[in-house]
């Protein structure tokens, strides 16, 4: 069924066909047809930050960036949900053409550059479905902030979400931000890290509730940067890492002319870098930290791979879009089996 929906939403640029599916999911979801939808084959449950995760399978921050398909997304299987990037005020991102898909390579390069509608409307966005899952916030800082004001930012974000998400993530990875990435420098790092570490302490202990916070990172970071990361991460007792954003590296795709489209490469292409940066976190953190494994999975095999090699839950965005629901079902199903 997915195939042939593919195929009419693969005539239209990859913008308008996310607007086209998302309005096509609604009217499904107003006739009640997503419950007709079958259910995804059960998996092992596991703890993470205190939290029960029926089905390790998410959906990766970026389709839901204004938290509006919450309740859609919840019946499609995912076992928990990221929205965002969100950013304190709202922007409008970069111009438009900013999403290309290299349908051969299934991959996909976007530079949308944090286009929202602001932390206020979301968290509103956020209150007003009555979505009771596993729920992560992802927040980013404003294109106009200076990156030496950002940690400002970013504590806005993680104030006005941190009653309505189960996690927060700091993205300081995306690679259409100028300069964001820069914040996972040492000198940047450490100061943004402590600084949410000693609100995250403030605020458990004044609203009573623990909302862990993970750090979404690069596949482009070096490995003296991915050591310091580890490094302030174990410091400052950081909640968890997600591994990996998009890349903007075009080795694999240089025979797409769609290559020299500036911004973040998904999908198949990124697979190999993101789960070599995965491999060598987890190297790092030896279990000490939860890690959230992304970027390029694709098949069933793929997931249980990325949990073999030290992920505890693993995301999809681009393997949605190529792939279907079907992908979430192929997924539990693989791990169910092999049971990692
Ligand atoms: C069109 C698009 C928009 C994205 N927007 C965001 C975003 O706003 N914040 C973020 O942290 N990641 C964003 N991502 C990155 C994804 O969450 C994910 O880390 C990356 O695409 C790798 O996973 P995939 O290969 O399964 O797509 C975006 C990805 C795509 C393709």
């Amino acid at each position: 069924m997915y195939l042939i929906i593919k195929k009419l939403l693969f005539l239209f640029d990859p913008e308008k066909a996310h607007h086209l599916a998302m309005f096509g999911l609604r009217v499904a979801n107003i006739f009640g047809l997503l419950r007709l939808l079958p259910q995804v084959p059960k998996c092992k449950s596991r703890i993470l930050f205190n939290i029960t995760f029926e089905n390790p399978v998410g959906l990766a921050a970026g389709l839901d960036k204004n938290a509006e398909y919450l309740n859609i997304f919840s019946k499609l299987g995912f076992g928990f949900l990221e929205v965002g990037t969100i950013t304190p005020l709202p922007q409008p991102g970069n111009s438009k053409p900013r999403s290309f898909r290299l349908t051969k390579e299934e991959g996909i390069i976007n530079r949308f550059g944090f286009n929202n509608v602001g932390i206020d409307k979301a968290i509103n966005n956020i209150k007003s479905s009555n979505f009771s899952g596993i729920l992560g916030v992802n927040i980013g800082k404003n294109f106009s902030t200076p990156i030496e004001s950002a940690a400002e930012d970013y504590l806005i974000g993680f104030r006005k979400s941190y009653l309505y998400a189960t996690y927060i993530v700091i993205n300081i990875s995306s690679p259409n931000t100028k300069n964001l990435r820069q914040l996972q420098g040492y000198d940047f790092f450490e100061k943004l890290i402590s600084s949410i570490k000693s609100e995250q302490n403030k605020l458990t202990k004044y609203h009573n509730k623990y909302t862990p916070f993970l750090v979404k990172i690069s596949p482009d970071a070096s490995d003296q940067d991915l050591d310091n990361i580890c490094n302030i991460a174990l410091k400052f007792k950081v909640d968890g890492i997600i591994a990996t954003n998009t890349t903007i590296e075009r080795d694999s795709v240089t025979l797409n002319p769609q290559h020299k489209e500036s911004g973040g490469l998904s999908g198949k292409p990124l697979y190999a870098k993101a789960l070599k940066t995965q491999k060598y976190i987890c190297n790092r953190l030896q279990n000490k930290i939860p890690v959230i494994g992304v970027g390029g999975i694709m098949s069933g095999r793929d997931g249980v791979e990325r949990l073999e090699n030290g992920a505890d839950l693993i995301q999809i965005y681009s393997g949605l879009i190529f792939k279907g629901h079907n992908l979430i079902h192929e997924l539990c199903k693989k791990i169910q089996q092999n049971k990692s």
